[in-house]
C-alpha cells in the first residue's frame, strides 16, 4: 500500500512534468522493476490505461536539445520506452528506433503516437530482463526514467565502442518535493550518474537545480 501511495505521488510529479513535456517518477518505473514480472506489467498497464499520454507526447527536454550527439543513421534502442514520446521524436529526426517496454498498453500507445506523427518505430514488448542483445552491437541507447543499476551495466556492454548513451532520471533531492520517506534506491544519488559512467567518456552532464524537479542527465560515449 505504501508503495502504491509513493507511486501516486510520483505520478503527480510526472503529470507536473507533462505540463512542460513529462517527467515521471522513476520511482514508478523503478518500483515496477523491483517488483518484477507480471506485477510490474500489471502496474504499468493500469497506469497507461487512460486515454491521455501521462508523460505527454513531447520528448524529454534534454533529449530534444541534445539528440544530435547521436550520429545520423544510428540505430537507437529506447529502454522502458513508455508511451513513445522519445522514440517517436527520434524517429522523426531520421533515426531507426526500437523501443522496449514491459507494458502492452504502453506499446500500443507508442504505436498510435508513431502513426499520429507519421513515423515508424519498432516496438518490443518484453521485460528488459528477458531482452538479449549481443555485446558491442548497439549504436545508441536512450534510457529515461528507468533506474536499475544492473540494467545500466547491461546497456554499457551492449553499446558498440564509440556508441552513445543518453540517460536521465530523478535525483535523491526529489524526495523532498514528493515528500517521500523511503526507497532511495530508485533515485540517483548526488553525482551518481557521473560515477556509474566513470569508465565512459562523459560528453555532457547536468544535474538540474533550476527546475521544479531534481533531475540528472548524462550523455556518454563508450571508449573506442
Ligand atoms: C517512468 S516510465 C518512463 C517511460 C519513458 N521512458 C518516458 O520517459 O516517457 C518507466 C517505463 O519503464 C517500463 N518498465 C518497467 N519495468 C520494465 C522492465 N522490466 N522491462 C521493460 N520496461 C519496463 C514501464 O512500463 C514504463 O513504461
Amino acid at each position: 500500500m505504501k508503495i502504491i501511495l509513493i507511486l501516486i505521488t510520483l505520478v503527480s510529479t510526472i503529470t507536473g512534468h507533462a505540463r512542460e513535456a513529462i517527467s515521471g517518477s522513476r520511482y514508478e518505473l523503478l518500483t515496477g522493476v523491483r517488483r518484477g514480472g507480471d506485477s510490474s506489467k500489471g502496474f504499468w498497464d493500469k497506469k497507461y490505461a487512460r486515454t491521455n499520454y501521462i508523460y505527454g507526447k513531447a520528448p524529454a527536454k534534454f533529449l530534444a536539445k541534445n539528440y544530435d550527439f547521436i550520429p545520423q543513421g544510428s540505430k537507437i534502442i529506447d529502454i522502458g520506452m513508455g508511451e513513445g514520446r522519445n522514440a517517436v521524436f527520434l524517429a522523426s529526426k531520421g533515426y531507426k528506433v526500437s523501443g522496449i517496454d514491459i507494458s502492452s498498453v504502453a506499446i500500443k500507445k507508442a504505436r498510435m503516437l508513431a502513426r499520429e506523427f507519421g513515423v515508424r518505430i519498432e516496438t518490443i514488448h518484453k521485460s528488459i530482463a528477458d531482452y538479449k542483445v549481443p555485446k558491442n552491437s548497439v549504436d545508441a541507447i536512450v534510457c529515461f526514467y528507468f533506474v536499475d543499476r544492473e540494467v545500466v551495466k547491461k546497456l554499457k556492454s551492449w553499446l558498440k565502442p564509440g556508441g552513445i548513451l543518453i540517460f536521465e532520471s530523478f535525483t535523491i533531492k526529489q524526495k523532498v518535493i514528493n515528500k517521500i520517506k523511503e526507497d532511495d534506491i530508485y533515485l540517483l544519488g548526488e553525482g551518481e550518474l557521473f560515477k556509474l559512467f566513470s569508465d565512459f567518456n562523459v560528453l555532457k552532464y547536468e544535474q538540474a537545480s533550476h527546475r521544479k524537479d531534481f533531475i540528472a542527465s548524462i550523455i556518454v560515449q563508450k571508449p573506442r
